[in-house]
């Protein structure tokens, strides 16, 4: 099975946008990876919804949307309307994770459910069967261009193990320091899913990197 390929437009050329998602629409790519950051619940602030509202109207890939902020429930709505294909929340930012998936579901997109690094497998348990996909950081959230965590590949197998035991459809997808050397190691343990950054976009030839990803 070929992996499923969304490159994270946190390493764009932000005065250029245009060129960076046209790049996308050209290439192998599967979906396009939206990080929108707040500065509380992760060091760091990106961007928000006008950026992901003119992003929506360039690009043709499925829009695959990774929130690192407290209380994502508030803007579910406005998500949609951005037109998100999946919203990823965190796990860490979620008091009612439950009825904050059920609120993706009603507003017409896929919910995902992300962990931290330190944080384990075994939390989800009583939410996997209602996720259509879980998202492992594989560097702590906030910053492209970070070294991949090695714990990962162990997490990895074990969320493979929570999904099959429990009947749950969820795909994984791992984000942070995914580049040549990691990529086809996540595949191996069960990746679905690869998120990367800087090795795409600060590669000399973007779309030959996209492509070797998706060929691994
Ligand atoms: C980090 C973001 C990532 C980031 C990955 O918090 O969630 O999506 O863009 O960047 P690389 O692939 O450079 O590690
Ligand atoms: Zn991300």
């Amino acid at each position: 099975m070929k992996p499923i390929i969304s490159p994270s437009l946190l390493s764009a050329n932000f005065i250029d946008l245009r060129s960076d998602i046209e790049m996308i629409n050209k290439s192998e790519a599967d979906w396009l990876h939206l990080d929108v950051m707040d500065g509380v619940f992760v060091p760091n602030i990106s961007f928000g919804f006008p950026v992901i509202e003119a992003v929506s109207k360039v690009c043709t890939k499925p829009l695959d949307v990774h929130f690192m902020i407290v209380h994502p429930e508030q803007y579910i709505e406005q998500t949609a309307k951005a037109g998100a294909m999946m919203m990823n929340v965190h796990y860490e930012a979620c008091t009612h994770l439950h009825r904050t998936i059920q609120q993706i579901h009603a507003a017409g997109m896929k919910a995902g459910v992300t962990l931290n690094p330190s944080t384990p497998v075994c939390v989800l348990e009583d939410i996997i069967c209602d996720v259509d996909m879980v998202l492992l950081m594989s560097v702590n959230p906030g910053f492209g261009g970070q070294q991949f965590i090695e714990n990962t590949i162990g997490k990895l197998a074990r969320l493979r193990q929570l999904i099959k035991s429990s009947g749950s459809k969820a795909l994984i997808e791992i984000d942070g320091g995914v580049q040549a050397e990691t990529a086809p190691r996540l595949i191996e343990a069960g990746a679905d899913i690869l998120v990367s950054g800087s090795y795409v976009f600060k590669s000399k030839d973007p779309l030959a990197t996209i492509h070797g990803l998706k060929t691994l």
